[in-house]
């Protein structure tokens, strides 16, 4: 058995190449900007093209932080999604093949809408525990689609997070005490025959803030933790408002110096949610980035809670220790490149994109999109069978 720390090693994430302006998204649906930019506080909405899905997301976003040292230790390839391509083969399958992991690994696809990369997370912390010196690459994948002209088209998005979980982690350990809820609800869902999800907007707001405040609670209860001990919350963002009136109630009951040092990393977290959209698994992650990135206060020592939410639902409540030197191994700048290498669409492109539909007869298409600048890409449909590739560069 493990006794030393275990937690997240590497992290980094992925967004597709294309975005829409909430100003324009806002013009186009007849809508006062202002609901869109401050009501629900999205700036812009990550689209992805055709050749990027929820595995080609996930494999990119995995691709820099997995070097060849990792590639032979990692004993386990966790791809959570409520994107899956296929009822039977995981997607973490062909993600194993494109990152050249060792063949003597367990590849599997977890699905509780957005909150299965937590339950990915957890169980790569036990099994590095019982197998030392072993590794699991968890992945985050996930396109939000709530169709166009509906109420949740504001809160669509695409992108993916990776996380390398080992022991002796140079960015986070996990602490071993966590509290998860379950309560069987229909927040928000999409019956296998659907392409959209289907959403009860109000009440998915509601359960949201009363599983946070649940697990709060229960965690405090069981573990006598004060709040004011953490140096920031963390949220799974479906956007980016939504953490800030999760917290609500808490912020009524702490002192002005913890308020506010809670609201100002609230605001450093919700930076990439902002920019991209809810990326559903990842977006607590991708949360996680945005704090890294931008947080210049964050030190060694101090830890975070975290809230995971997937509706249906599933809640867990959960902290983070930043260890010594964390600093030194974030991809800031390379986040930064990302967003900045994006391509604006207009309201009408965007439709177009967000409207191309792969072929489901078996027939043969030969993908390529001009906006896609990844290097991992759905590159053919034939089959009825998706083959991804290099694109452009090679992994070596
Ligand atoms: N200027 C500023 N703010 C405005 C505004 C304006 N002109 N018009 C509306 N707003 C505010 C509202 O007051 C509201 O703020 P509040 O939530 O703090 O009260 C916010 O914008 C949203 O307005 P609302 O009328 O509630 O929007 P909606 O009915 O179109 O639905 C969602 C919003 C989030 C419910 C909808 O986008 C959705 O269903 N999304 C998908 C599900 C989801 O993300 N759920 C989250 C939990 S998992």
């Amino acid at each position: 058995m493990n006794t030393k720390k275990i937690g997240i090693d590497k992290i980094n994430f992925f967004t597709p190449t294309l975005y829409v302006d909430m100003i324009d998204l806002a013009h186009a649906r007849d809508t006062d900007p202002n609901k869109y930019t401050i009501g629900i506080g999205q700036e812009k909405m990550g689209i992805n093209p055709i050749t990027q899905d929820a595995v080609s997301m996930g494999a990119n976003a995995a691709l820099p932080i997995i070097s060849k040292e990792d590639a032979l230790l990692i004993d386990m390839v966790i791809f959570a999604t409520e994107s899956g391509t296929d009822y039977s083969k995981s997607g973490a399958v062909s993600i194993h093949k494109l990152l050249g992991i060792n063949p003597f690994a367990r590849c599997i696809e977890m699905k509780q809408a957005c909150y299965s990369a937590t339950a990915g997370i957890m169980m790569a912390k036990d099994y590095v525990t019982l197998h030392p010196g072993r590794k699991v690459l968890v992945i985050g994948s996930d396109i939000a689609r709530y169709g166009l002209n509906t109420p949740g088209e504001v809160t669509q998005g695409a992108g993916a997070v990776a996380m390398l979980i080992a022991e002796d982690p140079r960015i986070f350990s996990i602490r071993d005490e966590t509290v998860m809820y379950t309560s069987d609800i229909f927040d928000f869902w999409r019956p296998t025959y659907s392409e959209n999800a289907m959403v009860d907007g109000k009440f998915s707001n509601e359960a949201y803030i009363n599983f946070f405040e649940t697990v709060l609670k229960e965690y405090q209860s069981r573990y006598s933790l004060d709040v004011a001990s953490l140096e920031a919350l963390c949220f799974h963002l479906p956007y980016s408002k939504m953490g800030k009136k999760a917290m609500a109630n808490l912020l009524e009951n702490v002192s002005e110096t913890t308020k506010e040092r809670f609201l100002t990393h609230y605001e450093e977290s919700i930076i990439y949610t902002k920019n991209i959209g809810n990326i559903y698994t990842g977006s607590l992650y991708l949360g996680l980035n945005s704090l890294l990135d931008n947080a210049p206060s964050l030190k060694a020592g101090h830890t975070i809670g975290c809230f995971s939410y997937g509706s249906g639902a599933v809640g867990e409540f959960f902290l983070l220790d930043l260890v010594d030197g964390f600093d030194e191994h974030l991809l800031t700048a390379e986040h930064t490149g990302l967003l900045a290498a994006r391509q604006l669409l207009t309201v009408a492109e965007y439709e177009e994109v967000f409207s191309e539909k792969l072929p489901t007869d078996g027939s043969t298409a030969s993908l390529s999109s001009r906006f896609d600048h990844a290097p991992i890409q759905l590159v053919e449909v034939t089959n009825h069978q998706r083959h991804y590739d290099f694109v452009g560069e090679s992994k070596e």
